[in-house]
C-alpha cells in the first residue's frame, strides 16, 4: 500500500483514494475479465485490433498498482478457449500484442518481484508464442511478489476437467485408483491456481452481467464489480474506486453478519460444508 502512496502525487484524485483504502482489507486474488475493447474501437470508427492495442495500457497500469498495494494474486483474462472463433486476422492480432507484451514488460516484472504464470491450455499455442511465454515464465519464476496470471487458452469448465484426470493420473500412477475418491480439496489442488487465494474480487467490464466461463471455481465467494467502463478506459481511478466498494461490501460466506448473528458467543451449527453439528 504505502509503495502506491509513495508513487502518487499527494492530493491527487488517485492519492485521495488509496489513501481511503484499508490496507488490511485487501483482496488477496482479484480476477478481471478485460471486455470491451471491440466497442472502444468501434466508437471511434477504428478496426477491432486498435481496441485491443489501446488495451495493453491498461493491463500494464492495473499490474503495477496490483503490485504496489501489495494484492497477492491478479489473474488476467486475456484468451478464453471461445477466443479461437474471431477472424484469424484479430487472433494473431492478440497473439502479437502479447509476445509485445511480454517482450516490453518483462523486465518491469523482474524488477518489481511480479511473478508470472500462464494459466489455460498454452500447450496449443503456436511455438514461438509458447517459447516466449515460457521464457518470461521462467525469468519471474523466482520472485515472490504478486502473482500475475495470464489466463490464455483458459477456459473454467476445461480446467475443472483437467484437474479431475490429473488427479486421476496421479492415483492411477501410485496405483490407488480403485480407492480413489474427488472432493473440493483434491479438485481444488489440481487447479491451474493451486496454492493461491480463492477470487475475492471479480472486475468486470464494458457492462456485460456474465461469468463467460472464467474462473469457475475459484469465484465461488467472490464479490463482482461490473462497470460500464471499456477495458481501454479502465485506468487507475477506476481500479482504486473498484477496491473501495470491494471494502464496503458484507462478506457472510453463507453465514450471518456479526451484528444479526447476536452477540457472536452462539456455536455455528454447520462444522463443514454440508455437514450438520451434532
Ligand atoms: C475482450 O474484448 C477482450 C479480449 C478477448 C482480449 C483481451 C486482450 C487485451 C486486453 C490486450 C492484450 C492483453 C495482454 C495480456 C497483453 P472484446 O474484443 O470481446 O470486446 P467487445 O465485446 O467490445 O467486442
Amino acid at each position: 500500500m504505502q509503495a502506491l502512496l509513495d508513487h502518487l502525487q499527494p492530493g491527487s484524485a488517485d492519492w485521495v483514494l488509496a489513501q481511503s483504502l484499508d490496507a488490511g482489507r485487501l483482496p488477496r486474488h482479484i480476477g478481471v475479465i478485460m471486455d470491451g475493447n471491440g466497442r472502444w474501437a468501434n466508437s471511434r470508427h477504428l478496426p477491432r485490433v486498435a481496441g485491443h492495442r489501446a488495451g495493453v495500457e491498461p493491463v500494464r497500469s492495473t499490474v503495477e498498482t496490483a503490485a504496489r498495494l501489495g494484492i497477492r494474486s491478479l489473474t488476467l483474462y486475456a484468451f478464453s478457449v471461445e477466443n479461437w472463433k474471431r477472424p484469424r486476422a484479430e487472433v494473431e492480432t492478440l497473439w502479437r500484442l502479447l509476445r509485445h507484451y511480454l517482450r516490453r514488460e518483462l523486465d518491469h516484472l523482474v524488477d518489481n518481484n511480479i511473478q508470472l504464470r500462464a494459466i489455460g491450455r498454452v500447450e496449443a499455442l503456436a511455438p514461438q508464442v509458447r517459447r516466449e511465454l515460457d521464457q518470461a515464465v521462467a525469468a519471474t519464476e523466482r520472485n515472490d511478489g504478486l502473482v500475475l496470471n495470464l489466463a490464455i487458452n483458459y477456459g473454467g469448465r476445461t480446467e475443472i476437467v483437467d484437474a479431475v484426470n490429473a488427479a486421476l493420473d496421479e492415483a492411477r500412477r501410485a496405483g490407488e485408483l480403485d480407492d480413489f475418491r474427488v472432493d473440493e480439496s483434491v479438485i481444488e489442488r489440481h487447479l491451474s491456481t493451486a496454492g493461491q487465494p480463492e477470487l475475492d474480487l471479480l472486475i468486470r467490464t464494458s457492462g456485460e452481467m456474465r461469468i463467460s466461463n472464467f474462473l469457475l471455481w475459484q469465484i465461488a465467494y467472490a464479490e463482482l464489480y461490473v462497470t460500464g467502463t471499456l477495458w481501454p478506459d479502465f485506468h487507475r481511478t477506476e481500479f482504486l474506486e473498484a477496491l473501495l466498494a470491494y471494502q464496503k461490501r458484507d462478506r457472510r460466506f453463507g453465514g450471518l453478519r456479526n451484528a444479526a448473528a447476536g452477540n457472536g458467543a452462539e456455536e455455528p451449527c454447520m462444522v463443514e460444508a454440508g455437514l450438520p453439528a451434532r
